[in-house]
């Protein structure tokens, strides 16, 4: 068999790539940083195989550049950076990587849960800095956690394993979704509830939808307004899943209590006046950012690849 001939947009665990050039030839971009998409365009070129990452925007243009490729490999279980319409009209699949990525970012929609209800960011910048003088009574007050109420939005894969994670903790479970998780009913006792009543009850509200047309602004001024003035706001979807402006005027005017957030609107880029907040803890999208799953991430999108160039069907084909 012919190797393929196979780019990838940024360099990934090396387990990952290792595999991938036992039975490819493969360009690797050099330079940690996201290619423009004339570089894209460029590079895509006469491959047979690409793997991109969800910071490409996979768009017509490019796909059109790739003409020959028989599969974009995702690494990112998201996919909403790539015209998957456009793929399929052009005999290009798309592939992604659910499942291996669910419990290092529940992990991390906790670790934001904890850090923004006990101010813990704030918290370690206020001792660093010396300004700790001793205990005191009205020092870094925050929410408590146990018995409390935890709405989780989208009942899927990472957040069903969002919810099971809050056992130990006591907490009576709401979740809404398109489509009801009997699994994950049975398995913690979460209810089902509409949309209104996930805003309006929820003492910590954690988003875990896909970023879709119908997904975008999910959470903005009209939503903020539903919400309990005691409550925080975790995100480890997608930024656009909530409307950043409208959510650093809810923390403002202190319509919620806070909000822990992974992905932002217009990521690398941060809202105004979001920074200033104290309200806020904010990390550079890192949900699934553990060597571990990093590296299984990066061998699951070589594995779509090369099952196409054995004449397979990829095992996470995007069927959208
Ligand atoms: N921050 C990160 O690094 C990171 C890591 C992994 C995944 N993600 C994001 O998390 C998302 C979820 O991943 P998953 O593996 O749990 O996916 P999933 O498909 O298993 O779950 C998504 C759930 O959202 C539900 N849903 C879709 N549209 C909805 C709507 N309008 N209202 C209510 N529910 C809706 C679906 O029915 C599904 O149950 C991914 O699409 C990705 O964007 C982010």
């Amino acid at each position: 068999m012919t190797k393929w001939n196979v780019y990838v947009t940024r360099m990934l665990p090396q387990p990952a790539i290792d595999l991938l050039k036992t039975h490819c030839e493969v360009e690797i971009n050099p330079e940690d940083r996201v290619l423009t998409n004339e570089e894209l365009i460029a590079k895509v070129k006469g491959r047979d195989a690409v793997l991109c990452l969800l910071t490409d925007n996979i768009n017509a243009e490019v796909l059109d550049a790739a003409q020959g490729a028989k599969i974009f490999a995702n690494y990112a279980v998201g996919y909403n950076n790539i015209d998957v319409a456009a793929a399929k009209v052009r005999g290009i699949m798309i592939s992604n990587t659910p499942g291996v990525l669910t419990e290092t970012t529940a992990d991390l929609a906790w670790a934001l849960l904890f850090a923004t209800a006990r101010r813990i960011v704030s918290a370690d910048q206020y001792t660093r800095a010396g300004k700790f003088q001793g205990w005191s009574p009205m020092l870094f007050l925050g929410q408590d956690i146990t018995g409390k109420t935890l709405g989780i939005y989208g009942g899927g894969r990472i957040g069903a394993a969002f919810g099971k994670k809050a056992k130990g903790f006591e907490m009576k479970i709401i979740y809404h979704d398109l489509v009801r998780n009997a699994q994950f009913e049975q398995e913690t006792g979460a209810t089902y509830v509409d949309r209104e009543t996930i805003l309006k009850e929820s003492d910590f509200l954690s988003l875990h939808v896909p970023l879709l047309a119908e997904t975008k602004h999910l959470i903005s001024e009209a939503e903020f307004k539903m919400m309990k003035p005691t409550s925080i706001l975790i995100n480890t979807s997608r930024g656009p899943v909530i409307d950043e402006i409208a959510l650093v005027k809810a923390l403002r005017e202190k319509e919620i209590w806070g909000a822990g957030l992974d992905v932002f609107e217009w990521e690398p880029e941060l809202a105004p006046g979001l920074v200033e907040l104290e309200n806020v803890v904010i990390v550079p999208h890192i949900a699934s950012a553990s060597i571990e799953t990093r590296t299984k991430m990066g061998v699951m999108a070589v594995e779509n690849i090369l099952a196409v160039m054995r004449g397979e069907t990829p095992p996470n084909l995007v069927q959208d």
